[in-house]
């Protein structure tokens, strides 16, 4: 790179806030090239599928390039794409739009199960982003990949685009969002979507008998990061390396862990055109009427004072709803309204409606993807439950501080690095940990913030503890900018 321009950064992704979104991995591809732009030293821009979810949105969109193939995908109607361009405001977005593969109802599944062409809609996408490169002339100094769905795009070039002189200083860093989702396939599909099939041996892409996606990102980056430190660590154990933590272990000198933040301009109780009122640490007020308006949507009294703990979440395994579920006997015995939001697999749908029959009366509960109903919660909780068996970052437990809301979370990944233990004598602490996947160690929380709640002293601190909290991006937009120039001088 020349040293007078730019760093060039290209983010591949399978999801970007607030054009298409299933969860977290949404929140940061769309607000960290935001913050890496306005740092002045980078131009980034994000390559994304143009799924029905963005169509709908009727963006105003610039045709870049048409008629364009890929002619390793079978039929006509799976060769084709075009790209798009989307300018927001600090950065540009390239939609690769093939409408046999991204024009769905969702964006990798249905709630029964995942589509099962998966596995080409993707190397389809990794593919159709590399081409796009080039017909935009704006060759990355770095690819910055995201997940499985984006690493082949780190397999292309290592084995099918060495020789492309265009490439030759192209570096890569490759973030796990979360590890659990691998992007397992058939051994087939190597030639099916253009891959040589030596790739298939066990120091390669092969994984128990099938190919795994994931593990071209973990291999053939320069460098791989997690989005928390303590994530970082925990991958590299049998306990959390869904058998990857060998393949971890021995890249362990290339693998770094940055905390995500949260974009402070997007999430503001104070502006948040969500709420019914507004509110800061200084003027909380508001937080109040919040609180009601939650209670009314909820069908219960909005006059009442028990504390209310909010939870929303992807409903999967991950998020620890078993416990969850095991331990409502007990949670609902104390005086307190849970409110849930979430959707996901049927499985855990069906017991939480269950739940709900059980006890209309405290236990509030929406199935939906809803965007403003979330930010009621964050609002107008007084606690924030998050029960996760794993949790690689979590970002609402930073939405909830950031909305004077109390987080009460299992110590594990990203929530260890983000919430501290509310410790009276010294008045530290933004919020309450427990250890054991366990209900007794669940409710142990449970009682020390209920505890607090009811003396007014102890918890006008923790309020303002959590207000004072600062999860913005800015610092951790300057971790990756300089892990980005590690990266360029490996
Ligand atoms: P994950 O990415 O594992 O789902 P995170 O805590 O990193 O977990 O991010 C979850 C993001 O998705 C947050 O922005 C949260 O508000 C949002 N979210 C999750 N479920 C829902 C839902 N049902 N409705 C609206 N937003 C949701
Ligand atoms: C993943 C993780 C979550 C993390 C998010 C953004 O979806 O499950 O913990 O916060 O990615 O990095």
């Amino acid at each position: 790179m020349d040293q007078t321009e730019h760093l060039k950064v290209a983010f591949i992704t399978p999801e970007m806030a607030p054009l298409a979104k299933t969860g977290g991995l949404a929140d940061v591809t769309g607000a960290l090239p935001k913050y890496l732009s306005r740092s002045g030293q980078l131009e980034v821009t994000v390559w994304l599928p143009f799924y029905r979810e963005i169509k709908k949105k009727n963006l105003n969109l610039k045709l870049v390039a048409t008629n364009l193939k890929l002619d390793i995908f079978p039929a006509e109607s799976q060769k084709n794409f075009s790209i798009f361009e989307y300018q927001t405001e600090d950065f540009k977005v390239y939609l690769v739009q093939n409408d046999f593969y991204f024009d769905r109802d969702y964006l990798y599944g249905t709630p029964e199960g995942d589509y099962p062409d998966n596995g080409h809609r993707f190397a389809f996408f990794c593919l159709a982003a590399l081409t796009g490169f080039k017909l935009i002339n704006w060759i990355p100094d770095l690819i910055h990949a995201h997940d499985w769905q984006s690493a082949l795009t780190l397999a292309y070039l290592k084995h099918v685009l060495a020789t492309d002189g265009l490439y030759q200083k192209t570096r890569s860093l490759f973030t796990i969002h979360n590890l659990a989702y691998q992007g397992l396939f058939p051994p087939e599909i190597l030639g099916q979507v253009g891959l040589p099939g030596y790739l298939f041996n066990p120091e390669d892409m092969e994984f128990y008998g099938r190919v795994n996606y994931l593990k071209a990102g973990l291999l053939y980056s320069e460098a791989i990061s997690t989005v928390s430190p303590t994530y970082s660590q925990e991958i590299q154990t049998p306990e959390f390396g869904f058998g990857l933590d060998g393949v971890l272990r021995k890249r362990s000198e290339r693998l770094f862990g940055i905390l995500n933040g949260i974009d402070y301009q997007e999430w503001n109780p104070a502006t948040d055109p969500a709420l019914p009122a507004h509110y800061s640490r200084q003027s909380p007020a508001g937080k109040f009427l919040c609180r009601q308006e939650l209670l009314r949507s909820f069908n219960f009294d909005a006059q009442s004072k028990q504390p209310i703990v909010g939870l929303v979440s992807r409903l999967a395994g991950q998020k620890g709803f078993d416990l969850l579920v095991k331990s409502l006997d007990e949670i609902l015995k104390r005086d307190l309204y849970l409110i849930i939001l979430g959707t996901g697999e049927k499985k855990i749908q069906d017991m939480l409606i269950q739940a709900v029959r059980k006890y209309p009366q405290k236990l509030g509960l929406k199935i939906a993807f809803d965007d403003r109903l979330a930010r009621l919660i964050y609002a107008g909780s007084d606690f924030f439950l998050i029960p996760s068996r794993y949790e690689p970052c979590g970002l609402t437990q930073m939405y909830s501080l950031r909305y004077g809301t109390i987080p009460i979370v299992r110590s594990t990944g990203g929530l260890k690095d983000s919430v501290q233990e509310f410790n009276p004598q010294r008045l530290e602490g933004n919020g309450f940990l427990f250890e054991e996947y366990e209900t007794l160690s669940l409710l142990a929380a449970l009682d020390r913030a209920l505890g607090f709640y009811q003396q007014k002293p102890f918890w006008a601190k923790l309020k303002d503890n959590a207000f004072r909290c600062d999860f913005s991006w800015e610092k951790s937009a300057l971790n990756y900018y300089e892990l980005y120039l590690k990266i360029l001088r490996f």
